[in-house]
């Protein structure tokens, strides 16, 4: 079965189900899940480390700039690495999820980790996940969807995660955690979180994780019927180590 040489962007809100959307998409048909969110979390975990305030712009791109970030694939999951160290489960701190709306609007930031992100892509055979794939990192990929759920939603499904993990948080908070970010995703200067024109609006509030792949496929089929067969070939969503989800 020849490799598909396609660059896949996925786009969304927190929350909207695009991250184990991506990677099960990407195993089924046999292509590579970059979550670029990681790296943005990854550079963030650095400057904390580091004691440099993550307020002080200036320092913290030219640590940036000075920045090696990696993702690999191992037995299904994606492991980031900082500097050649697998950074995978401290970069899930909350105090990184606090902290990376910040360091991920500074423009300088966004230079260096779009340049790593286009350098990962140029591996070919690519499902990239993220807030600007379609507008900003892969303006010509082959294939843009933009997923969103309504907030409630959202919150809902991090509540039951949460639950599952035996966390237990208030649904408003959680509400109110992601309405946050939204904001702050939404409404930075540099590459906010948009819709590309030629991509895909998927709203996954009335959809599961396996109509979400499947519509994904589906479109990718339109002008690559073999993937209907790879698909078949590969894994079923019970053999995926989805990983974190959303978050
Ligand atoms: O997908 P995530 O929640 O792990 O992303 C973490 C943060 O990184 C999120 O607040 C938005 C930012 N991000 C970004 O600005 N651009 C991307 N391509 C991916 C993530």
């Amino acid at each position: 079965m020849r490799k598909l040489n396609i660059k896949v962007a996925i786009d969304g809100t927190s929350g909207s189900g695009k991250s184990t959307t991506a990677k099960l998409v990407a195993k089924k048909l046999g292509l590579i899940p970059v979550d670029t969110g990681a790296m943005y979390r990854a550079i963030t975990l650095k400057v904390l480390r580091s004691g440099v305030s993550v307020h002080d712009e200036a320092a913290v791109v030219r640590m940036a700039e000075e920045t090696e970030i990696d993702q690999r694939v191992i037995d299904g999951v994606i492991h980031t690495y900082l500097d050649g160290e697998d950074v995978s489960s401290e970069i899930r701190t909350p105090e990184v999820s606090k902290w990376v709306s910040v360091v991920s609007a500074y423009p300088g930031v966004r230079r260096r980790l779009v340049e790593l992100q286009r350098k990962i892509a140029e591996r070919g055979g690519v499902v990239l996940e993220g807030r600007d794939i379609g507008t900003v990192v892969l303006p010509d990929a082959d294939f843009k969807f933009f997923m969103v759920a309504s907030l409630e939603e959202r919150a809902r499904r991090r509540v039951n995660e949460l639950r599952e993990k035996g966390i237990h948080v208030e649904f408003e908070d959680v509400l109110n955690e992601l309405k946050m970010r939204d904001t702050l995703d939404s409404s930075r200067k540099d590459s906010p979180l948009r819709k590309a024109p030629d991509a895909i609006l998927i709203d996954t509030s009335n959809l599961t994780i396996d109509d979400q792949v499947r519509l994904i496929i589906n479109e990718i089929a339109k002008r690559y019927p073999e993937v209907l067969e790879i698909a078949s070939e590969k894994g079923t969503r019970e053999g995926m180590e989805t990983g974190e989800a959303d978050s």
